[in-house]
């Protein structure tokens, strides 16, 4: 089958990303992305695809009703890729709302949307909708238990997680109730090329090449998994192909790190990488910062039912991706530095006061 992809937020990073390795993979397969380009998105992500005929970018609300149903028509859309999110625990803290609206209200609206489509053409058993999720959603972990699985019960933290939650219980009900052929997936954390400066690894490597602070919440011990972006498009591609409708797959890099020692890791790479850099070696900038209000201590992700019944498993070592990614953020000034506008150094002031 040649799909029809609707990327909802396919400006932002991981969307992005999923869009590039789809044109390569299936480059005459039709995608759409439809993105509000909040602070988040950016149609500079997407320069290298724009000009192909397969290709169309819509800028739009996915909270947008009349939009979604046209464009679902207009472009015979047999796939949502669902990415548009509110996507900063940070942010979340600061202005919940947005996080409600966009979380939850939008993606029932493109699901409801997209449930009539599915009525209105006969329910075709090939139809998808790939609900892209959180590991966040099942909450915090003490050091010695068990990594989430896919029936861990949700216990959300933030309301991030809480609108992640919410949007999660909704797709696996429009399963339920009305057969939608809709699966979720909840990954750990992703890093690579084009993750927007907020989020802790592009914010170490620029303020590193600016000669500021990095700024460590607590003591530095919270863990996280860390995923290579690449290594999560190839796991949602494999989901969209061979996941079974209903289920819910987890998806992670089976690397867990204290944020600390993540940070040191950027250093080493930005010290050998970056030699010119304004403080070296960059570890005498490493600062501890007052905690992040309710942040969680630990994520781990059990990514065994993908590999078993999906054949999908990790390529990306952390230490490759983490140089990879350095590496294009030394090279790509001229794409993080416009993002440093007056609106991010005021939100950056809230955050780091
Ligand atoms: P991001 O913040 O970089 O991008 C989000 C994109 O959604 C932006 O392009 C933004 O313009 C768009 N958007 C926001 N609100 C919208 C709206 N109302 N209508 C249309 N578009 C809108 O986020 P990301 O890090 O790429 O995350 C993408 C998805 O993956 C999110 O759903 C997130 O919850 C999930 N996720 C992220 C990670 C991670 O580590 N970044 C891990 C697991 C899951
Ligand atoms: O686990 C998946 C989640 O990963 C995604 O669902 C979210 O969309 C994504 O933003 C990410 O959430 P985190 O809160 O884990 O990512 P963040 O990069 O904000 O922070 C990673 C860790 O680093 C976390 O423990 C907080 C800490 N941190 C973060 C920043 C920005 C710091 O110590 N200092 C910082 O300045």
């Amino acid at each position: 089958m040649s799909r029809r992809l609707l990327v909802t937020g396919g400006a932002g990073f991981i969307g992005s990303n999923f869009v590039h390795h789809w044109l390569k993979v299936y480059p005459n397969e039709r995608v759409v992305v439809l993105d509000a380009l909040t602070y988040a998105g950016n149609r500079r992500n997407l320069e290298s695809v724009e000009e192909r005929e397969n290709f169309c970018f819509v800028e739009g609300n996915i909270c947008d009703r009349t939009l979604i149903t046209e464009l679902l028509q207009a472009e015979h859309i047999d796939t949502i890729a669902h990415f548009a999110a509110e996507s900063h625990v940070d942010r979340s803290i600061l202005g919940p709302g947005a996080f409600v609206q966009t979380n939850v209200v939008g993606t029932f609206t493109l699901l409801d949307a997209f449930r009539l489509h599915w009525e209105a053409k006969g329910q075709p058993r090939d139809y998808r909708f790939l609900h892209v999720s959180t590991d966040e959603v099942y909450g915090s972990l003490s050091p010695t238990a068990p990594a989430f699985t896919e029936s861990t019960p949700y216990a959300p933290n933030s309301p991030y997680s809480a609108s992640k939650a919410g949007s999660d219980h909704l797709v696996r009900a429009y399963h339920h109730t009305y057969g939608l052929p809709t699966i979720i997936t909840n990954c750990s954390n992703n890093y690579g090329s084009y993750q927007f400066p907020e989020k802790l690894i592009p914010l170490m490597c620029i303020n590193a090449l600016m000669g500021k602070p990095l700024p460590v919440y607590g003591d530095g011990k919270n863990v996280r998994d860390w995923l290579y972006v690449g290594d999560h498009c190839q796991a949602l591609d494999v989901v969209i192909h061979s996941g079974q409708p209903g289920e819910t797959y987890n998806i992670g890099g089976n690397n867990e790190v204290e944020n600390i020692n993540l940070v040191q890791m950027l250093c080493q790479f930005m010290n050998e990488l970056a030699p010119n850099l304004p403080v070296h070696p960059a570890e005498q900038l490493i600062t501890f910062v007052k905690d992040r209000p309710g942040h969680d201590r630990r994520y781990a992700i059990d990514a065994s039912k993908i590999k078993t019944q999906l054949g999908w498993t990790p390529s990306v070592t952390i230490a490759e991706g983490l140089r990879l990614t350095v590496e294009w953020y030394l090279t790509h000034r001229d794409w993080w530095e416009p993002l440093l506008s007056e609106e991010y150094q005021a939100y950056y002031r809230k955050v780091y006061a």
